[in-house]
């Protein structure tokens, strides 16, 4: 026994930690190169939350999509239980298999489809200025040019509004994959760009915000009353979707249309503020959209600058800030949280009288998953969320190639299922208030880009006037 003690004692008076060191300084500098490299890659791999292993080791099948709904759901039973894109599942595109990687190429690339809009300028009663961008239907591109008049060949055409998110318009690569596979189907579509989007000036004192629901009010009730017999949808995306949640929570049954779609909306905008400002990268995804905000207060400073704390806007260094700054003072809210729980669409999901799909990943990075409200859409059987794993925020490409959005699939099955089932014909016969803003807009607003439609709005709804 001491022997063996005695035999692995050092053969100098050399401390073991020098030996230690001789001994790791006769490794190759290669070797640690090597290491620190691999070191990295897994640091990167956490960071980036990349899925390949988890899409490697289920081979490539994907995740399954996650239903939540009361189980008495009519909506559920005879609509969504047809839906197979819904009821499959959802892998990411190979190399793009991280919600940040795609969340970064939806927002810098996209693969867009090419989608051509004729512009429809919409005058609300406070004065502001709204931009329809009606997608041009290849084959209608004719009749388009000639007036609008694609849409009125076929007054039973359905129509689907889309409504943006946050400084996002009609030219975000996401709106046009909906816009695109929406047009293909042979639906009319328009894209109702926020105030001061789209390249349109602010022409009141009203600005938008996540609370405001008016314009897209204003908006769909104009189109029905253009299109009474066409059958409306609406989808939501991001801001959007909280805005389009909140209306229809707002409104209940005096809604003119057959269903919608939320697509990752932030639910619940105190939640997502503290859970923007808890890591690093969701501090960076702060920094980018508290840019995108500056930017569109930049466009409209001559108004913004006499409504709002200018000095504030331009020194707000996150979400919060600017919101603190403007987004508040313009809601008519005390405190920056009062505004995030008075805008929340989480309180308005038990309203929701229309069928509403929900479409939210579990990996956005920046509506977080924190904040679905799971309990509220069990409760209502108007909606039916869908989850997924994986997706980001607004991406959700898949195949080989990245040209295909997995919620644009599933909300055109969905919508399609709805047509044709019952509940779409359940929709009362609602009674729409007149409307006396629905103006063409004459403006020195820079249109070079787009078509002008001159359509007498009033003409349409005074003849419903009682
Ligand atoms: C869109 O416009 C471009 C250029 O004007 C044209 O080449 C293209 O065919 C149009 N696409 C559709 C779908 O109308
Ligand atoms: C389904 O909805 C009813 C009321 O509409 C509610 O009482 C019930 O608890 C809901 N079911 C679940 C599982 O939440
Ligand atoms: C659109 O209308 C405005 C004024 O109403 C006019 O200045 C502009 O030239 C028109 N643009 C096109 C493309 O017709």
């Amino acid at each position: 026994m001491m022997d063996y003690f005695n035999s692995i004692e050092p053969p100098t008076n050399e401390s073991p930690y020098e030996l230690l060191l001789r001994a790791a300084l006769l490794i190759p500098l290669s070797h640690y190169l090597l290491g620190l490299c691999l070191i990295f890659i897994v640091f990167l791999y956490n960071f980036l939350e990349i899925h390949f292993l988890q899409d490697f080791f289920t081979g490539f099948k994907g995740q399954p999509v996650t239903l939540t709904f009361n189980s008495s759901s009519k909506l559920y039973h005879d609509v969504v239980s047809k839906c197979r894109v819904l009821h499959g599942r959802y892998l990411s595109t190979p190399w793009l298999c991280s919600p940040h990687l795609q969340t970064v190429f939806v927002h810098y690339f996209g693969n867009p489809p090419v989608v051509n809009y004729t512009r429809q300028l919409f005058t609300t009663s406070d004065g502001g200025t709204i931009a329809l961008d009606w997608v041009i239907n290849a084959e209608d591109k004719q009749t388009a040019i000639q007036g609008n008049d694609a849409m009125q060949h076929n007054d039973r055409c359905p129509i689907i509004i889309i409504v943006p998110g946050l400084t996002s318009a009609s030219d975000s690569a996401y709106v046009k994959h909906l816009a695109f596979k929406m047009a293909e189907r042979g639906c009319n579509v328009a894209v109702s760009n926020h105030r001061g989007l789209g390249g349109v000036s602010v022409t009141s004192d009203r600005f938008y915000t996540a609370a405001w629901t008016d314009d897209i009010r204003s908006v769909i009730e104009h189109i029905h009353c253009q299109y009474p017999e066409a059958p409306l949808f609406a989808v939501g995306t991001s801001v959007g979707a909280n805005i389009l949640v909140k209306y229809l929570g707002e409104d209940g049954h005096n809604v003119p249309i057959i269903g919608a779609a939320a697509i990752c909306s932030p639910w619940d905008s105190l939640i997502c503020d503290r859970f923007f400002r808890r890591r690093l990268l969701q501090r960076c995804y702060n920094k980018v959209l508290t840019s995108g905000l500056k930017d569109y207060a930049n466009l409209h400073k001559d108004v913004l600058s006499r409504i709002s704390n200018w000095e504030g806007v331009q020194e707000a260094r996150s979400c919060r800030d600017f919101d603190d700054v403007a987004t508040r003072v313009l809601a008519n809210c005390e405190t920056v949280d009062t505004y995030y729980r008075q805008c929340s669409s989480a309180n308005y999901v038990g309203g929701v009288m229309v069928p509403l799909l929900c479409i939210s990943s579990l990996d956005d990075p920046i509506c977080t998953s924190e904040a679905i409200p799971w309990d509220e859409c069990r409760l209502n059987k108007n909606v039916v969320l869908a989850t997924t794993q994986h997706g980001g925020h607004l991406p959700f490409f898949e195949g080989l190639t990245a040209k295909s959005v997995w919620w644009v699939r599933a909300v055109d099955e969905f919508f399609t299922a709805l047509k044709s089932s019952p509940l779409s014909h359940q929709r009362k016969e609602v009674q729409m208030p007149v409307l006396s803003s629905a103006n063409p807009q004459e403006t020195s607003i820079d249109k070079a880009a787009f078509l002008n439609v001159t359509k007498d709005g009033n003409s349409c709804c005074s003849s419903r006037t009682p």
